[in-house]
Protein backbone atom coordinates (compact mmCIF):
# COMPACT_ATOMS: atom_id res chain seq x y z
CA UNK A 1 0.00 0.00 0.00
CA UNK A 2 1.26 3.31 -0.93
CA UNK A 3 -0.06 6.47 0.65
CA UNK A 4 -2.85 8.98 -0.92
CA UNK A 5 -2.29 11.67 -3.52
CA UNK A 6 -0.32 14.30 -1.62
CA UNK A 7 -2.69 16.25 1.12
CA UNK A 8 -3.48 19.36 -1.26
CA UNK A 9 -3.06 21.52 2.41
CA UNK A 10 0.48 20.40 2.44
CA UNK A 11 0.97 21.97 -0.59
CA UNK A 12 -0.93 24.91 0.51
CA UNK A 13 1.19 25.38 3.78
CA UNK A 14 4.28 27.06 2.54
CA UNK A 15 5.25 27.82 6.21
CA UNK A 16 6.16 24.87 8.85
CA UNK A 17 7.49 25.43 12.41
CA UNK A 18 9.96 22.84 13.52
CA UNK A 19 10.28 22.17 17.41
CA UNK A 20 13.24 20.40 18.80
CA UNK A 21 12.38 20.21 22.47
CA UNK A 22 14.01 17.71 24.60
CA UNK A 23 16.52 16.87 27.55
CA UNK A 24 19.27 18.42 25.63
CA UNK A 25 17.61 22.02 26.14
CA UNK A 26 18.97 21.62 29.83
CA UNK A 27 22.85 21.73 29.39
CA UNK A 28 21.90 23.25 25.98
CA UNK A 29 24.04 20.72 24.29
CA UNK A 30 23.61 19.07 20.79
CA UNK A 31 20.36 16.87 20.64
CA UNK A 32 21.37 13.27 20.85
CA UNK A 33 24.45 13.72 19.01
CA UNK A 34 26.24 15.30 22.37
CA UNK A 35 26.68 11.35 23.32
CA UNK A 36 26.75 9.82 20.51
CA UNK A 37 29.93 11.65 19.14
CA UNK A 38 31.06 11.43 23.00
CA UNK A 39 31.26 15.50 23.26
CA UNK A 40 29.82 14.54 26.52
CA UNK A 41 29.76 11.71 28.67
CA UNK A 42 26.51 9.43 28.53
CA UNK A 43 25.51 9.29 32.40
CA UNK A 44 26.08 13.42 31.91
CA UNK A 45 24.38 13.79 29.01
CA UNK A 46 21.38 11.29 30.53
CA UNK A 47 21.57 13.48 33.85
CA UNK A 48 19.93 16.54 31.89
CA UNK A 49 16.62 13.90 32.51
CA UNK A 50 16.69 15.82 36.26
CA UNK A 51 16.50 18.88 35.21
CA UNK A 52 13.61 18.83 32.48
CA UNK A 53 10.75 20.51 33.80
CA UNK A 54 8.92 21.93 31.14
CA UNK A 55 7.71 24.59 33.83
CA UNK A 56 6.26 26.97 31.70
CA UNK A 57 5.01 24.89 29.00
CA UNK A 58 2.40 26.67 26.92
CA UNK A 59 1.82 24.99 24.15
CA UNK A 60 -0.80 27.55 23.59
CA UNK A 61 1.31 30.80 23.17
CA UNK A 62 3.56 28.18 20.87
CA UNK A 63 0.08 27.53 18.61
CA UNK A 64 -0.37 31.52 18.42
CA UNK A 65 3.15 32.85 17.91
CA UNK A 66 3.40 30.35 14.99
CA UNK A 67 0.19 31.48 13.28
CA UNK A 68 1.68 34.99 13.71
CA UNK A 69 4.74 33.43 12.09
CA UNK A 70 2.00 32.79 9.05
CA UNK A 71 2.49 28.92 9.81
CA UNK A 72 0.03 26.56 8.95
CA UNK A 73 1.43 23.58 10.90
CA UNK A 74 4.18 22.76 12.88
CA UNK A 75 6.65 19.37 13.77
CA UNK A 76 7.41 18.46 17.04
CA UNK A 77 10.41 15.78 18.26
CA UNK A 78 8.03 13.68 19.81
CA UNK A 79 11.08 11.25 20.05
CA UNK A 80 14.88 11.81 19.03
CA UNK A 81 17.30 9.38 18.27
CA UNK A 82 18.23 9.68 22.51
CA UNK A 83 15.14 7.75 22.85
CA UNK A 84 14.00 10.28 25.63
CA UNK A 85 9.58 10.39 24.50
CA UNK A 86 7.76 13.02 25.31
CA UNK A 87 4.74 11.53 25.61
CA UNK A 88 3.35 8.53 28.19
CA UNK A 89 4.53 5.58 26.02
CA UNK A 90 3.41 1.99 27.52
CA UNK A 91 6.87 0.96 25.40
CA UNK A 92 10.07 0.86 27.34
CA UNK A 93 9.77 3.68 30.35
CA UNK A 94 12.14 6.32 29.23
CA UNK A 95 10.26 9.22 28.91
CA UNK A 96 9.30 12.85 30.24
CA UNK A 97 6.45 11.61 32.26
CA UNK A 98 8.49 8.81 33.84
CA UNK A 99 11.84 9.93 34.31
CA UNK A 100 11.45 14.42 34.62
CA UNK A 101 10.28 16.49 36.86
CA UNK A 102 8.05 17.32 33.81
CA UNK A 103 5.81 14.50 34.92
CA UNK A 104 3.29 15.08 32.14
CA UNK A 105 2.35 14.40 29.20
CA UNK A 106 3.17 17.18 26.40
CA UNK A 107 2.62 15.81 22.99
CA UNK A 108 -1.47 15.61 23.68
CA UNK A 109 -1.44 19.11 24.87
CA UNK A 110 0.59 20.65 21.62
CA UNK A 111 -1.77 18.72 18.83
CA UNK A 112 -4.94 20.13 20.77
CA UNK A 113 -3.37 23.65 20.55
CA UNK A 114 -2.43 23.73 17.12
CA UNK A 115 -5.92 22.34 16.72
CA UNK A 116 -7.51 24.90 18.44
CA UNK A 117 -5.88 28.03 15.80
CA UNK A 118 -6.63 25.60 12.84
CA UNK A 119 -2.70 24.35 12.34
CA UNK A 120 -1.91 20.98 11.25
CA UNK A 121 -0.21 18.67 13.78
CA UNK A 122 3.39 17.26 13.39
CA UNK A 123 5.04 14.66 15.06
CA UNK A 124 8.85 13.85 14.71
CA UNK A 125 9.89 10.24 15.62
CA UNK A 126 13.81 9.19 14.81
CA UNK A 127 13.27 5.28 13.72
CA UNK A 128 16.81 5.11 15.64
CA UNK A 129 17.28 5.13 19.36
CA UNK A 130 20.90 5.08 20.93
CA UNK A 131 19.63 4.45 24.07
CA UNK A 132 17.32 1.56 23.81
CA UNK A 133 19.14 -1.81 24.61
CA UNK A 134 18.12 -3.89 21.29
CA UNK A 135 18.92 -1.01 19.36
CA UNK A 136 22.59 -2.07 18.49
CA UNK A 137 22.16 -5.56 17.75
CA UNK A 138 22.47 -5.53 13.34
CA UNK A 139 24.54 -4.11 11.04
CA UNK A 140 23.48 -2.07 7.96
CA UNK A 141 24.47 -4.11 4.87
CA UNK A 142 25.96 -1.28 3.04
CA UNK A 143 26.93 1.50 6.18
CA UNK A 144 26.62 5.08 4.43
CA UNK A 145 29.84 5.53 7.28
CA UNK A 146 32.59 4.56 9.03
CA UNK A 147 29.95 5.60 12.36
CA UNK A 148 27.13 3.79 11.33
CA UNK A 149 29.80 0.52 11.29
CA UNK A 150 31.28 0.89 14.26
CA UNK A 151 29.70 3.69 16.88
CA UNK A 152 29.04 1.32 20.15
CA UNK A 153 25.24 2.89 20.36
CA UNK A 154 24.23 1.91 16.39
CA UNK A 155 26.47 -1.39 15.82
CA UNK A 156 26.55 -4.44 17.83
CA UNK A 157 29.91 -5.28 19.65
CA UNK A 158 32.22 -7.23 17.35
CA UNK A 159 29.85 -7.29 15.01
CA UNK A 160 28.07 -10.04 15.69
CA UNK A 161 24.04 -9.69 15.02
CA UNK A 162 21.33 -10.35 17.46
CA UNK A 163 18.51 -10.83 15.08
CA UNK A 164 15.69 -11.36 18.42
CA UNK A 165 16.97 -8.29 19.64
CA UNK A 166 16.16 -6.36 16.44
CA UNK A 167 13.24 -7.81 16.35
CA UNK A 168 12.06 -6.79 19.87
CA UNK A 169 13.45 -3.13 18.87
CA UNK A 170 11.16 -3.28 15.97
CA UNK A 171 8.54 -4.14 18.16
CA UNK A 172 9.16 -0.90 20.27
CA UNK A 173 9.66 1.40 17.69
CA UNK A 174 6.20 0.09 15.91
CA UNK A 175 4.31 0.06 19.27
CA UNK A 176 5.35 3.43 19.56
CA UNK A 177 4.31 5.11 16.17
CA UNK A 178 1.00 3.28 16.55
CA UNK A 179 0.63 5.25 19.74
CA UNK A 180 1.39 8.05 18.24
CA UNK A 181 -1.45 7.59 15.32
CA UNK A 182 -4.29 6.66 17.50
CA UNK A 183 -3.26 9.16 20.22
CA UNK A 184 -2.41 11.84 18.57
CA UNK A 185 -3.79 11.30 15.63
CA UNK A 186 -0.83 13.70 13.65
CA UNK A 187 -1.87 14.70 10.13
CA UNK A 188 2.11 14.30 9.43
CA UNK A 189 4.81 12.26 10.64
CA UNK A 190 8.24 13.16 10.35
CA UNK A 191 10.42 10.57 10.68
CA UNK A 192 14.39 10.58 11.12
CA UNK A 193 17.64 8.60 11.93
CA UNK A 194 17.03 6.35 8.62
CA UNK A 195 20.47 6.11 7.35
CA UNK A 196 21.55 3.81 9.84
CA UNK A 197 19.92 0.77 8.44
CA UNK A 198 18.30 -0.41 5.08
CA UNK A 199 14.67 0.33 4.29
CA UNK A 200 14.57 -3.78 4.91
CA UNK A 201 16.02 -3.64 8.24
CA UNK A 202 13.61 -0.80 9.31
CA UNK A 203 10.41 -2.98 7.84
CA UNK A 204 9.40 0.39 5.99
CA UNK A 205 6.15 -0.96 4.63
CA UNK A 206 5.45 -2.89 7.58
CA UNK A 207 5.51 0.45 9.24
CA UNK A 208 3.90 2.12 6.11
CA UNK A 209 0.90 -0.07 6.22
CA UNK A 210 0.21 0.29 9.92
CA UNK A 211 -0.16 4.23 10.08
CA UNK A 212 -2.20 4.54 6.71
CA UNK A 213 -4.01 1.75 8.24
CA UNK A 214 -4.61 3.84 10.98
CA UNK A 215 -4.86 6.88 9.55
CA UNK A 216 -4.58 7.18 5.59
CA UNK A 217 -4.38 10.51 5.12
CA UNK A 218 -1.44 10.70 7.43
CA UNK A 219 1.67 12.27 5.29
CA UNK A 220 4.86 11.10 5.84
CA UNK A 221 8.32 13.09 4.94
CA UNK A 222 11.10 10.78 2.45
CA UNK A 223 12.82 9.53 5.71
CA UNK A 224 10.14 6.52 5.51
CA UNK A 225 12.66 5.75 2.12
CA UNK A 226 10.19 4.52 -0.53
CA UNK A 227 7.06 5.27 1.32
CA UNK A 228 7.58 8.82 2.03
CA UNK A 229 5.63 11.30 0.18
CA UNK A 230 7.85 14.50 -0.04
CA UNK A 231 11.29 15.03 -0.02
CA UNK A 232 13.32 16.74 2.72
CA UNK A 233 16.78 18.78 2.08
CA UNK A 234 17.83 19.90 5.31
CA UNK A 235 19.90 22.81 5.28
CA UNK A 236 21.03 23.11 2.01
CA UNK A 237 18.96 25.03 -0.16
CA UNK A 238 18.12 23.14 -3.51
CA UNK A 239 19.09 25.04 -6.90
CA UNK A 240 16.88 22.95 -8.81
CA UNK A 241 13.52 21.98 -7.21
CA UNK A 242 13.53 18.43 -6.12
CA UNK A 243 11.04 15.80 -7.97
CA UNK A 244 7.53 16.19 -6.55
CA UNK A 245 6.93 17.96 -3.23
CA UNK A 246 9.39 18.97 -1.24
CA UNK A 247 10.11 20.93 2.59
CA UNK A 248 13.04 22.56 3.22
CA UNK A 249 14.04 22.24 7.13
CA UNK A 250 16.04 25.22 8.54
CA UNK A 251 17.31 26.64 11.57
CA UNK A 252 16.99 29.66 12.83
CA UNK A 253 20.22 30.17 14.25
CA UNK A 254 22.72 27.19 13.85
CA UNK A 255 21.13 24.54 16.23
CA UNK A 256 18.80 22.69 15.99
CA UNK A 257 17.94 22.46 19.86
CA UNK A 258 18.41 24.74 22.43
CA UNK A 259 21.71 26.11 22.50
CA UNK A 260 22.46 29.33 24.45
CA UNK A 261 25.47 29.83 23.19
CA UNK A 262 24.26 30.09 19.58
CA UNK A 263 23.52 33.60 18.94
CA UNK A 264 23.76 33.18 14.95
CA UNK A 265 20.38 34.23 14.13
CA UNK A 266 19.50 34.69 10.57
CA UNK A 267 17.91 38.26 10.15
CA UNK A 268 14.40 38.77 9.11
CA UNK A 269 15.48 39.52 5.97
CA UNK A 270 17.79 36.64 5.06
CA UNK A 271 14.61 34.45 6.03
CA UNK A 272 12.49 36.23 4.25
CA UNK A 273 14.46 35.19 1.45
CA UNK A 274 15.09 31.28 2.21
CA UNK A 275 11.14 31.57 2.51
CA UNK A 276 10.32 33.07 -0.92
CA UNK A 277 13.47 31.17 -2.33
CA UNK A 278 11.72 27.89 -1.61
CA UNK A 279 7.79 28.86 -2.20
CA UNK A 280 9.24 30.01 -5.77
CA UNK A 281 10.32 26.51 -6.25
CA UNK A 282 7.39 25.01 -5.24
CA UNK A 283 8.54 23.83 -1.76
CA UNK A 284 7.38 24.67 1.72
CA UNK A 285 10.16 26.04 4.44
CA UNK A 286 9.96 24.10 7.56
CA UNK A 287 11.73 26.96 10.02
CA UNK A 288 13.65 25.11 13.15
CA UNK A 289 13.33 26.48 16.80
CA UNK A 290 14.97 25.55 20.31
CA UNK A 291 12.98 25.86 23.01
CA UNK A 292 14.51 25.96 26.48
CA UNK A 293 13.93 23.64 28.91
CA UNK A 294 10.82 25.44 30.33
CA UNK A 295 9.49 25.12 27.45
CA UNK A 296 9.30 28.89 26.69
CA UNK A 297 11.06 30.45 23.06
CA UNK A 298 13.59 32.30 23.35
CA UNK A 299 13.28 36.61 22.10
CA UNK A 300 15.83 36.34 18.88
CA UNK A 301 13.54 33.48 17.60
CA UNK A 302 10.72 34.82 18.39
CA UNK A 303 11.39 38.44 16.98
CA UNK A 304 12.46 36.17 13.95
CA UNK A 305 9.48 34.38 13.79
CA UNK A 306 6.82 37.55 14.17
CA UNK A 307 9.06 39.45 11.34
CA UNK A 308 9.08 36.60 8.55
CA UNK A 309 5.09 36.43 9.79
CA UNK A 310 4.41 40.74 9.65
CA UNK A 311 6.10 40.19 6.21
CA UNK A 312 3.69 37.02 4.97
CA UNK A 313 0.48 38.93 6.80
CA UNK A 314 1.79 42.19 4.26
CA UNK A 315 2.05 40.03 1.43
CA UNK A 316 -0.41 36.40 1.55
CA UNK A 317 -1.76 37.01 -2.11
CA UNK A 318 1.29 36.24 -3.02
CA UNK A 319 2.04 33.29 -0.88
CA UNK A 320 -0.70 31.48 0.03
CA UNK A 321 -2.69 29.17 -2.49
CA UNK A 322 0.20 30.01 -5.23
CA UNK A 323 2.30 27.62 -7.04
CA UNK A 324 5.60 27.75 -7.90
CA UNK A 325 7.04 30.96 -9.78
CA UNK A 326 9.13 31.90 -13.24
CA UNK A 327 11.72 30.00 -14.19
CA UNK A 328 15.12 32.07 -13.98
CA UNK A 329 15.75 34.91 -16.66
CA UNK A 330 11.95 36.37 -16.93
CA UNK A 331 12.56 38.51 -13.85
CA UNK A 332 15.95 38.74 -11.12
CA UNK A 333 14.07 37.50 -8.20
CA UNK A 334 11.83 35.02 -6.94
CA UNK A 335 7.81 35.01 -7.92
CA UNK A 336 4.80 32.50 -7.47
CA UNK A 337 2.02 32.19 -9.60
CA UNK A 338 -1.13 32.34 -8.62
CA UNK A 339 -3.27 28.97 -8.24
CA UNK A 340 -5.94 30.54 -11.90
CA UNK A 341 -2.39 31.59 -13.37
CA UNK A 342 -3.70 34.45 -14.20
CA UNK A 343 -0.91 36.66 -11.83
CA UNK A 344 2.36 36.38 -11.64
CA UNK A 345 3.90 37.96 -8.34
CA UNK A 346 7.24 39.18 -9.02
CA UNK A 347 9.26 39.30 -5.03
CA UNK A 348 12.06 42.25 -4.78
CA UNK A 349 14.69 42.20 -1.72
CA UNK A 350 16.40 45.33 -3.01
CA UNK A 351 14.87 48.77 -4.06
CA UNK A 352 14.09 48.62 -7.29
CA UNK A 353 15.51 51.97 -9.57
CA UNK A 354 13.85 53.74 -12.00
CA UNK A 355 11.86 50.31 -13.31
CA UNK A 356 12.03 46.42 -13.06
CA UNK A 357 11.54 44.50 -16.00
CA UNK A 358 9.94 41.17 -17.08
CA UNK A 359 11.08 39.42 -19.53
CA UNK A 360 9.55 36.58 -22.26
CA UNK A 361 5.94 37.27 -21.74
CA UNK A 362 3.76 36.34 -24.12
CA UNK A 363 0.64 37.35 -22.10
CA UNK A 364 -0.80 41.43 -22.32
CA UNK A 365 -0.49 42.60 -18.94
CA UNK A 366 -3.32 44.21 -17.37
CA UNK A 367 -2.33 45.72 -14.09
CA UNK A 368 0.54 45.73 -12.12
CA UNK A 369 0.27 46.89 -8.64
CA UNK A 370 2.31 46.50 -5.40
CA UNK A 371 1.49 43.72 -3.07
CA UNK A 372 0.12 45.29 0.46
CA UNK A 373 -0.45 48.98 -0.56
CA UNK A 374 -2.49 48.72 -3.69
CA UNK A 375 -0.75 51.13 -5.84
CA UNK A 376 -0.75 50.80 -9.87
CA UNK A 377 1.98 51.29 -11.55
CA UNK A 378 2.55 52.15 -14.71
CA UNK A 379 3.91 49.83 -17.27
CA UNK A 380 4.78 49.63 -20.95
CA UNK A 381 5.90 46.84 -23.49
CA UNK A 382 8.77 47.99 -25.51
CA UNK A 383 10.56 46.00 -28.50
CA UNK A 384 9.70 42.18 -29.30
CA UNK A 385 9.40 40.73 -32.91
CA UNK A 386 7.38 38.14 -34.43
CA UNK A 387 6.62 35.15 -31.93
CA UNK A 388 9.60 36.75 -29.48
CA UNK A 389 7.65 39.21 -27.06
CA UNK A 390 8.70 42.42 -26.59
CA UNK A 391 9.89 43.47 -22.42
CA UNK A 392 7.39 44.73 -20.35
CA UNK A 393 8.93 47.84 -18.36
CA UNK A 394 7.24 48.21 -15.24
CA UNK A 395 7.86 51.47 -13.56
CA UNK A 396 9.85 51.35 -10.29
CA UNK A 397 7.56 52.51 -7.04
CA UNK A 398 7.86 55.17 -4.82
CA UNK A 399 9.72 54.95 -1.55
CA UNK A 400 6.77 54.43 0.57
CA UNK A 401 5.68 51.30 -1.61
CA UNK A 402 8.87 50.31 -1.23
CA UNK A 403 8.98 47.06 1.62
CA UNK A 404 11.53 46.91 4.37
CA UNK A 405 12.08 43.13 3.39
CA UNK A 406 11.31 42.23 0.19
CA UNK A 407 8.51 44.42 -2.26
CA UNK A 408 6.09 41.79 -4.32
CA UNK A 409 4.21 43.45 -7.71
CA UNK A 410 1.19 41.59 -8.67
CA UNK A 411 1.02 41.54 -12.19
CA UNK A 412 -2.02 40.21 -13.62
CA UNK A 413 -2.49 38.93 -16.97
CA UNK A 414 -4.96 38.57 -19.65
CA UNK A 415 -5.30 34.86 -19.40
CA UNK A 416 -3.22 32.62 -17.86
CA UNK A 417 0.55 32.71 -17.91
CA UNK A 418 2.50 32.03 -21.15
CA UNK A 419 5.64 32.28 -21.25
CA UNK A 420 8.30 32.65 -24.17
CA UNK A 421 11.86 30.47 -23.50
CA UNK A 422 12.94 31.08 -27.02
CA UNK A 423 17.12 32.28 -28.02
CA UNK A 424 15.34 35.48 -29.34
CA UNK A 425 14.67 35.01 -32.99
CA UNK A 426 11.91 32.87 -34.25
C1 LIG B 1 19.65 15.90 11.35
C2 LIG B 1 20.13 15.96 12.76
C3 LIG B 1 19.04 15.83 13.72
C4 LIG B 1 17.89 16.74 13.39
C5 LIG B 1 17.49 16.60 11.95
C6 LIG B 1 16.43 17.53 11.49
O1 LIG B 1 19.27 14.63 10.96
O2 LIG B 1 21.02 14.90 12.97
O3 LIG B 1 19.51 16.06 15.00
O4 LIG B 1 16.83 16.36 14.18
O5 LIG B 1 18.60 16.78 11.15
O6 LIG B 1 16.24 17.39 10.10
Amino acid sequence: MTSMPMQPWFSDAKLGIFLHYGIYAVDGVPESWAFYGGRVPHDQYMKQLDGFTASQYDPGAWADLFARAGAKYAVLTARHHDGVALWDTAHGDLNVVRRTPAGRDLVAPYAEALRARGLKVGLYYSHSDWNHPDYASVVHPEPPNEDVRTNRFVAPKDGVEDPDAWARYLAYRNGQVGELVDRFRPDLLWFDGEWERSEEQWGMRELSEQILAGNPETVLNARMLSYGDYATPEQGVPLTPPDGPWELCLTVNDSWGYQGQDQNHKSVRQLVRYFTETIAMGGNLLLDVGPREDGTITAEQTERLEGLGSWIARHSDAVYGTVAGLPAGHHYGPSTVSADRRTVYLICFDTPRESLSLRGLRNKVERVSVVGTGTELAHRVIGGLGAVPGVVWIDAPEAGDVDEYATVLAVELDGELDLYRGAGRD
